[in-house]
């Protein structure tokens, strides 16, 4: 059993094969955190409980000086009661009062309730926890989910205002969890476009950390991820506590050490803009946060995410099948193709291997710049003549797949669409909206521009034979402050256009990897990671990412040089290992290539065929970090441990520098592996002790690549 209640002592244990996570209603009803960490059997754990007397400030009515909330490790820590640390959840009512929330009962699920109009992952046994407020009647609702094979637990809240009066949510978070001590690490992936996911670790001091977004996007700036993490803790080794949010809008999380010494962790929806009065009766539900432990560093925390997104939060139908290798025109063209444009790039990749013809922006309305069309999802036969038909028909007479790039979200000014609805933007009365890449945003909390949104992208869906799909979005939000409106219907027109075309796979995108996060996973299998395409730049964006996200999340394509981002130059043979490193594909026109290049692109294939499997379901060990050295390199070990592969690049050339040891990990110690391209054949542990030389090529951003497979 997953989750037990032990009456007697009135704890909760809620348990997977390398995780316990304890907590109990104490004697005036609240819910006290014990434990979370490394398994433990289900013995009483209320001994740990520190309660020295403080001459608290402030203490429970009735209770001595020691009762303060501000010494209790909380599971739903709620302001105004003698607790001055971060609260979880803040509400007002007309009187002001603020009233206890006292245990109310609890419910076991055997399926995980679904969360009213949010993704969330599919989970199993749950656990409620119903707690009141004994003031006015308002009802908490904890919900926690945890799974046998993984160290993983999903919470979230939903608050009811059960009271005759109206509820103002002041702030609405989906998880709390209070730490014993205060020596740790924040880990973050701020960034920036073309910058995404960068790894930041920062000390935590007394004090509230807080890494969020107010864009109305999950954003490049902050992912909506963290780790707690020990101060020692590395890849290896450590206790590393991971949190994520299955949200794709305004988040924060918030990291306090207080006077007690404890640091308390809360995530969910960002309170910065909460503009929510609860109806009596009303219930409002916050985002799914999942939080992952590991007692083994930064990369079991990560496989355990990985392996928690494909089994449990990627549509089935694609988690873990082989995803279209696309030829994607954006950077071949820009905007400025035609039918021949198209067919010599469609020509131009026969026999190559790759499968998948992606025409990108500029097929539609006015489209032939930035500034205007969006909106207008009719095909401009000035550009295409004979319309998309006959694009797509030609893909298809040489073997190809065919993909169509939409933005859904967004109007241009210069758009008909706008003409005929200029009221249908986000906007604020009396202030000229601030425009963002010359568009607008179609405020999606409104019915109207919903189904507008989902007629437009459906009629060319229904009227072409497409196969794949680039959902972009290319802008923040602005003017309004509470963006979760426009994310709840963002969800539902998700929903009714991705479930109805269940055959065709879905790309998210946001200006490369704007709203890269784990909600968007729910309905698109893979995201465009960056429109930083330069194999170098793209080592510390997809290391980064790769902390929470699978690899088969991420779109990579290989690109020209120089660089269209950075200028920069790196082989050819480079940006396609990389970009294995993914779900990979191409973003160039290969007959601008040199004779040999273009004749790489179906060794490269064929090499990403090969590893396809291990990108798609294996697990991944970070050798090195390209932020903290010269040095970049990543292993893929499948499942069953019968082969791996290893990609490493060493980004600066260094003459007459020191011998580059990789020292395999993940292998089976006892397995004889053949190596290649060594050619050798040695033991799982002979190779992970005694490690390989790496040989890279000459020159700046060379790569290597090993293969591994049980002899
Ligand atoms: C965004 C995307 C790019 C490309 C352009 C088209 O920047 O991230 O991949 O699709 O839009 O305008």
């Amino acid at each position: 059993m997953a989750i037990y209640f032990d009456e007697r002592r009135k704890t909760f244990y809620l348990e997977s094969r390398d995780l316990s996570y304890v907590f109990r209603i104490n004697e005036h009803g609240f819910l006290q955190h014990l434990y979370y960490g490394r398994r433990i059997p289900r013995e009483d754990v209320g001994f740990s409980v520190a309660l020295p007397d403080r001459g608290h400030g402030c203490c429970l009515p009735g209770s001595d000086r020691r009762q303060s909330m501000d010494e209790y490790r909380n599971e739903c820590p709620i302001f105004g009661r003698s607790d001055f640390r971060e609260s979880m959840v803040d509400f007002t009512f007309p009187n002001g009062v603020v009233g206890d929330f006292v245990y109310d009962g609890h419910k076991l699920y055997d399926v995980k309730p679904e969360l009213k109009g949010l993704p969330s992952v599919r989970g199993g046994e749950t656990l409620e926890v119903r707690l009141k407020d004994m003031a006015h009647g308002a009802v908490i609702g904890l919900y926690y989910t945890v799974f046998e094979d993984l160290p993983a637990v999903l919470r979230h809240a939903e608050i009811e205002n059960a009271s005759g009066e109206p509820m103002k949510l002041c702030r609405a978070y989906s998880f709390a969890v209070d730490f014993p001590g205060k020596r740790y690490d924040a880990v973050t992936l701020p960034g920036a476009h073309m910058r995404e996911r960068q790894t930041e670790r920062t000390r935590l001091g007394h004090g509230t950390f807080i890494a969020g977004s107010k864009r109305g996007v999950s954003s490049s700036q902050m992912n909506p991820f963290l780790a707690i993490a020990d101060y020692a803790a590395t890849e290896t080794q450590g206790e590393v506590y991971g949190f994520n949010l299955i949200y794709s809008g305004d988040f924060a999380f918030r990291a306090e050490v207080g006077q007690c010494e404890y640091l308390r962790v809360i995530g969910g929806l960002n309170d910065y803009g909460m503009d929510k009065t609860l109806a009596p009766g009303e219930t409002f539900v916050t985002p799914e946060a999942v939080m992952v432990y590991s007692d083994e560093g930064f990369g079991k925390m990560s496989r355990a995410f990985h392996d928690l997104y494909r089994d449990y939060l990627i549509n089935p139908l694609w988690a873990k099948k082989p995803r279209p290798v696309v030829i994607n025109n954006w950077e071949a063209t820009y905007f400025d193709f035609d039918n021949d444009k198209l067919k010599a790039i469609i020509d131009s990749v026969e026999g190559t291997g790759i499968d998948t013809f992606v025409l990108d922006d500029g097929w539609f309305g006015a489209r032939n710049h930035d500034r205007a069309g969006l909106g207008d999802w009719v095909v401009n036969e000035k550009k295409l003549r004979g319309g998309l038909k006959t694009v797509i028909d030609y893909a298809h007479s040489k073997g190809l797949k065919f993909g169509l790039w939409f933005e859904p979200e967004m109007v241009n000014a210069d758009s008909d669409l706008y003409r005929a609805h200029p009221d249908w933007i986000i906007r604020a009365e009396g202030v000229e909206p601030c425009p963002g890449r010359d568009q607008y945003v179609l405020d999606l909390s409104r019915p109207e521009v919903r189904d507008f949104v989902v007629e437009a992208v459906s009629r060319v869906l229904r009227e072409n034979a497409i196969d794949y799909v680039k959902w972009d979005m290319n802008r923040a939000l602005s003017e309004i402050r509470w963006h979760h409106d426009y994310v709840l219907g963002l969800y539902e027109v998700f929903e009714r256009i991705i479930g109805a075309f269940p055959n065709v796979i879905f790309e998210g995108c946001a200006s490369g990897g704007c709203r890269f996060d784990a909600a968007i996973l729910r309905w698109f299998p893979q995201i465009w990671t960056s429109d930083n395409s330069d194999a170098y730049a793209r080592t510390a964006i997809q290391y980064g990412t790769s902390l929470c996200y699978p690899l088969s999340a991420m779109s990579c394509h290989v690109s020209v040089c120089p660089n269209h981002q950075t200028g920069r130059n790196t082989p050819f043979a480079s940006r396609a290992a990389i970009a294995h490193l993914g779900a990979t594909g191409y973003e160039l026109n290969p007959n601008n290539l040199t004779a040999a290049e273009k004749a790489e692109i179906k060794s490269q294939v064929d090499e990403y065929k090969a590893m396809e499997g291990l990108v798609l379901g294996g697990d991944l060990y970070r050798l090195h970090n390209p932020v903290e050295e010269n040095l970049f390199a990543e292993m893929l070990v499948a499942k069953d441990k019968s082969e791996a592969v290893l990609t490493a690049m060493r980004p600066l050339s260094v003459a007459n520098g020191e011998s580059v040891i990789l020292y395999p990990e993940g292998l089976d110690e006892n397995a004889d592996y053949e190596v290649l391209p060594q050619k050798i054949v040695r033991k799982g542990a002979t190779l992970m002790r005694a490690g390989l030389v790496a040989y890279f090529p000459f020159g700046d951003f060379g790569t290597v690549t090993y293969r591994f497979r049980k002899a």
